[in-house]
């Protein structure tokens, strides 16, 4: 199994779905995932659940070909890790398949054996706590985790049984600034926020997200560009030329 040692920290992660992303993407990033968010940002769903493992794999394969030095995690889409030996299977075949370095999956205590079979059998896993997009069924479940008690207790212990299972990092999404900070403070795995503390290990956002390219977004997300608006005037302005005559120029035609 790969030995994954993150140089930098704070780690710098980003998701991305395609070759051209990536390869942007890979001079800046530590960690590059092909996440399940795919289903949502790329395809238009209103959930990540329909991802398809070969859907992933596809996306997987154009991201490889993009970098040269990141580290690769491919998501296990919903459905393909019910039980130890599907999870193996699917799993072995995303690696084979996109030559990625680790595969992520959703999930603490109730999957943790499964994680442990994976790890067991040289596979490198990131875990996800905390919201988990996966159990979602429309946009408006989207609560943030870590509110009562109870659900800080569960965080923990999902915490404690993904590191006993052996994963390399943790995802931590939506998760309240207190419990989020004691999660940080005592775990042995760095801890990758997304809508999770300032004090993570490393933070990671969905590029289409941060890159604007959708009005509505979590609170966590930080707009560094307006990429909606910006392709809606090129698209308009192209119209206008294409009605006007404006285009093609006779630079742009085989003379
Ligand atoms: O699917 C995804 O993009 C993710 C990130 C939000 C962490 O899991």
């Amino acid at each position: 199994m790969k030995k994954i040692t993150f140089k930098n920290k704070p780690i710098v992660c980003l998701t991305s779905y395609n070759f051209h992303t990536a390869k942007l993407l890979d001079k800046y990033c530590d960690l590059i995932l092909v996440g399940d968010s795919l289903g949502m940002a790329y395809y238009g769903d209103s959930t990540t659940r329909n991802v398809k493992l070969e859907e992933i794999i596809r996306h997987g394969k154009s991201v490889k070909k993009g970098i040269k030095k990141s580290f690769l995690v491919v998501d296990m889409p919903f459905g393909t890790y019910k039980n130890r030996i599907s999870a193996k299977k699917n799993a072995l075949k995303i690696i084979k398949e996109t030559k990625c370095d680790a595969v992520k999956i959703e999930g603490g205590t109730k999957i943790s054996n499964i994680v442990r079979y994976l790890v067991k059998n040289k596979i490198n896993v990131m875990g996800h706590i905390g919201l988990l997009p996966q159990k979602i069924r429309s946009r408006k479940d989207y609560t943030i985790k870590g509110k009562s008690k109870n659900e800080q207790k569960m965080l923990l212990n999902d915490l404690k049984s993904l590191e006993t299972a052996g994963v390399f990092s943790i995802v931590l999404e939506a998760v309240k600034e207190n419990v989020s900070n004691e999660i940080v403070k005592i775990s042995k795995v760095p801890i990758i926020g997304i809508g999770a503390t300032k004090h993570c290990h490393g933070q990671i956002l969905v590029l289409e997200d941060m890159l604007g390219l959708f009005e509505k977004v979590p609170k966590f997300v930080k707009k560094y560009l307006n990429l909606n608006n910006l392709i809606e005037k090129a698209i308009k302005k192209y119209a206008l030329d294409v009605k006007k005559g404006n285009f093609p120029k006779n630079k742009n035609i085989y003379l």
